[in-house]
């Protein structure tokens, strides 16, 4: 099984409130008709619900934020997941709608539901996930980011391969002349902080990457905008990106 998550700077155009990348989606969707073996995805909220997050100053903490903006930021994934399955459907995937409620209590994963996501991507159909606002409990909510997601899944799942198409090559050493690492084993790169993004930017898609890695999983940062690298990904052929090697 592959875990792939695409990224909301992939999907949407950051610039740009509530506008989906919706070219580069049924790119996506092309190449990963390609895949032949099980894959899960899950997407993030790029300019749907990080815009209305940000809006509503709510963050990864469970506290007890705007009603208005649990509701905005919840319909906002529904209308961007919309678009994905749309897209998947079109383009002649099957894909298997599951929002992050259906397997998430509070801020925990429900082991028994996620095991429950394997059997339904080794069907055929494709799990499709994506960060949201969740409710956490005694009137308190909180962001649940699509990389966290990918740790949780990938802890108990363990995919043969976790995969983020960024809209990057992958992480650079410098940010200026984005010169690319190519492997990292263990270590943390230090990269400048992306301020407009509630859960965090690649700071935290590296974080999760490294956990994901330190569980023994490989994790591959690919572009995106080149999904036929994603391809590549998985028949682990001529990679281009950045690979967090597993133990
Ligand atoms: C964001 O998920 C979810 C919301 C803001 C509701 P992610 O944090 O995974 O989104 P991207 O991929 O960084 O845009």
């Amino acid at each position: 099984m592959i875990l792939i998550k695409l990224g909301g700077s992939i999907i949407t155009n950051k610039e740009k409130p509530l506008s989906a990348r919706r070219k580069t989606i049924d790119n996506l969707a092309k190449s990963l008709k390609k895949i032949q073996e099980p894959i899960v995805i899950v997407h993030g909220g790029g300019s749907y619900g990080h815009y209305w997050s940000v809006k509503y100053d709510m963050h990864t903490k469970e506290r007890k934020y705007d009603l208005r903006g649990v509701a905005i930021v919840k319909n906002s994934m529904i209308e961007l997941n919309k678009i994905i399955l749309d897209s998947f459907l079109k383009n002649k995937l099957n894909p298997y709608c599951l929002p992050p409620t259906d397997f998430m209590t509070g801020n925990k994963p429900i082991t028994k539901k996620v095991k429950e996501i394997e059997k339904i991507s080794k069907s055929g159909l494709i799990p499709v996930t994506f960060g949201d606002a969740l409710w956490y409990g005694q009137n308190k909510t909180f962001i649940l980011s699509g990389d966290k997601i990918m740790t949780h899944l990938a802890k108990i799942l363990k995919p043969k391969l976790c995969i983020f198409a960024l809209n990057e090559d992958g992480v650079y050493s410098d940010l200026k002349s984005k010169k690319l690492i190519h492997e990292l084993k263990g270590e943390r790169p230090s990269i400048s902080e992306n301020k407009m993004d509630v859960t965090g930017g690649m700071t935290r898609k590296i974080e999760e990457a490294s956990k994901i890695s330190k569980m023994g999983m490989n994790v591959f940062f690919v572009n995106g905008n080149k999904p036929e690298r994603i391809v590549k990904a998985v028949k682990n052929r001529k990679f281009e990106g950045t690979v967090f090697r597993g133990k």
